[in-house]
């Protein structure tokens, strides 16, 4: 007789849905990944997913799709907690569309699901004329594969929710993998998380103006082992051009400063190597930040530091960094904020490092405050 193998499905909850994915417990007795389950779902996912649900109920949306929807649960969360009438949810593993029709039942929600490749699928919305208001890109790994036809599948005047877990290639860890996927130059650096954001953020605008559309960074954050970046969508082939021209631009650190270039003409290099093209604006927007009405508190910290971050310039110091370079202890960012606020400039804290200064300051002048600091 042939061996089996079966796992067994477990029945979980999270916000307001209870739905059944792999028992992830059982996985792990067998000295499985739970990047192995047969039905994937990760729990540490729930803020992603959390912010996901605040924004599509603040904003009131009709339709969603998750188009890589493994157990269903974001799809799920988006009928029952974001008040989304019209869901589809979509895997090209068939046994998750088996058990997403199980957990819709379960909750009593109709979600359309089926079993298709994500791009197909998204074609199809978008030859169909049925694009979703919200649609989110939430792949193992990079989401530049992905982004021609999702953008395309998303309607005009929607959302587009992007995840991206190949945070290697984006913190510029592999720089020709880097390139490769989203045409950007770079390697890494002390702002490497940001940088991998505006990364993202660079590669999204540029397919989005091939297809003349315009994608504009509503919220960023990075957390754990991912990035996500929400993006507004709309027709705009000339403000798509002004966009690349005046949001686009080049990077390079000499001797430990930032040196940002604005615009997409390739500039002369001050001292170095210029990376990018990145994107150089904001990556959240206070106004549409006050727009969200976070469900929980856990979302409500997040939400609140990228509020405090926001209006300031592009990257970040790192403290440890400059004062391993000083021979210096490192003195509390809380002190080293308020100096430089007193001088005038603009100071935070970064939600991505706990030790990173986002700064109007130069490096500096960030290390004379250092050594007074410490000196006293
Ligand atoms: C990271 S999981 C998605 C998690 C889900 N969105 C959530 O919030 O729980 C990625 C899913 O994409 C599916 N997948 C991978 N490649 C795909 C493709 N080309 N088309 C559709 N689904 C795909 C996998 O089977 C897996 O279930």
């Amino acid at each position: 007789m042939e061996p089996s193998l079966s796992i067994p499905l477990k029945l979980y909850r999270e916000g307001s849905v209870t739905f059944y994915s792999t028992d992830l417990e059982h996985l792990e007795r067998m000295g499985l990944s739970y990047t192995k389950a047969p039905v994937f779902y990760n729990p540490r996912m729930k803020l992603n997913r959390d912010i996901t649900i605040s924004i599509v109920r603040s904003l009131n949306v009709e339709s969603a799709a998750d188009l890589m929807a493994a157990s269903g649960v974001r799809a799920l969360r988006l009928a029952v907690e974001g008040g989304v009438d019209e869901v589809l949810a979509n895997d090209s593993n068939c046994l998750a569309v088996h058990v997403i029709k199980l957990n819709a039942r379960l909750n009593g929600v109709r979600i359309r699901a089926t079993c298709s490749d994500a791009r197909l699928e998204a074609e199809k919305l978008a030859w169909e004329g049925n694009r979703p208001h919200y649609l989110d890109l939430d792949p193992f790994g990079s989401p530049a594969p992905y982004m021609d036809s999702f953008l395309r599948a998303v309607r005009r005047g929607g959302l587009l929710g992007v995840t991206a877990t190949d945070t290697p290639p984006l913190f510029g860890i592999y720089p020709d993998k880097l390139f490769r996927y989203y045409g950007v130059w770079g390697r890494k650096l002390p702002f490497h998380k940001e940088f991998g954001i505006r990364a993202l953020i660079s590669f999204t605008v540029r397919v989005a103006a091939r297809l003349d559309l315009i994608a504009r960074p509503l919220l960023s954050y990075g957390r754990e082992h991912y990035v996500r970046v929400f993006f507004s969508i709309d027709r705009g082939p000339s403000a798509s051009s002004r966009q690349l021209r005046g949001s686009l631009g080049w990077v390079e650190t000499c001797d430990g400063e930032h040196v940002i270039h604005k615009g997409i003409d390739l500039p002369d290099a001050e001292c170095g190597e210029l990376l990018g093209p990145l994107w150089l604006d904001e990556i959240t927007d206070p106004q549409f930040l006050d727009g969200v009405t976070p469900i929980n508190e856990e979302v409500e910290r997040l939400l609140n530091a990228l509020r405090e971050e926001s209006g300031g310039p592009p990257l970040y110091y790192m403290l440890d960094d400059i004062c391993s370079r000083l021979r210096v202890k490192t003195p509390k960012m809380s002190d080293v904020i308020a100096a430089l606020r007193e001088r005038g400039y603009f100071a935070a804290r970064t939600h991505l490092e706990p030790l990173g200064v986002k700064t109007t300051a130069s490096r500096a002048e960030i290390e004379e405050i250092v050594r007074e600091i410490t000196a006293s």
